[in-house]
C-alpha cells in the first residue's frame, strides 16, 4: 500500500497520462512521444471517477468547473507557452485529490 505524497504522485502521473496524452496526440506529435498503455489509460480513467470527478464531471464536461475536454479545452492547453510538463504541474500542484 503507498501512501502519503508517493502515492499521491502515481495518481497524479496515471492522470496526466489518462487525460494529457489523447490532447498532445491530437496535436503535432514530436518524434519520440512516449507511449502508454490501455492498462494505463484504465487506470487512469478510474482515478479521476474517484478523485475529480466530483469537480470536474464524470464526463469531463465541469460542473461550475473548466471541462477537460472540448475545443476551448485544448486550445488552452496546446498554444505556444502550455505543454504537457505544464498541464502536468497544474493538477500536481493545484488539484485536491478528492
Ligand atoms: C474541489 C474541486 C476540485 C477537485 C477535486 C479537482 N479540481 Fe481540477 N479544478 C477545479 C477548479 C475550481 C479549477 C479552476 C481553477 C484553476 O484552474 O485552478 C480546476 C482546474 C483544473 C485544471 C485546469 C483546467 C484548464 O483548462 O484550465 C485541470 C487540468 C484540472 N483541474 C484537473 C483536475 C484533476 C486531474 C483532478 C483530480 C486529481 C482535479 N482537477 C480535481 C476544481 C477541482
Amino acid at each position: 500500500m503507498l501512501s502519503g505524497r508517493l502515492s499521491r504522485n502515481w495518481v497524479v502521473v496515471a492522470l496526466a497520462v489518462a487525460i494529457a496524452l489523447p490532447v498532445a496526440v491530437r496535436a503535432v506529435v514530436p518524434p519520440a512521444w512516449p507511449s502508454f498503455t490501455q492498462a494505463q489509460a484504465d487506470e487512469g480513467k478510474a482515478l479521476y471517477a474517484e478523485r475529480c470527478a466530483n469537480c470536474h464531471g464524470a464526463n469531463l464536461e465541469g460542473v461550475g468547473t473548466p471541462a477537460l475536454t472540448g475545443s476551448s479545452f485544448v486550445r488552452r492547453w496546446s498554444s505556444g507557452d502550455k505543454a504537457v510538463g505544464n498541464f502536468y504541474a497544474k493538477m500536481r500542484d493545484t488539484m485536491r485529490l478528492s
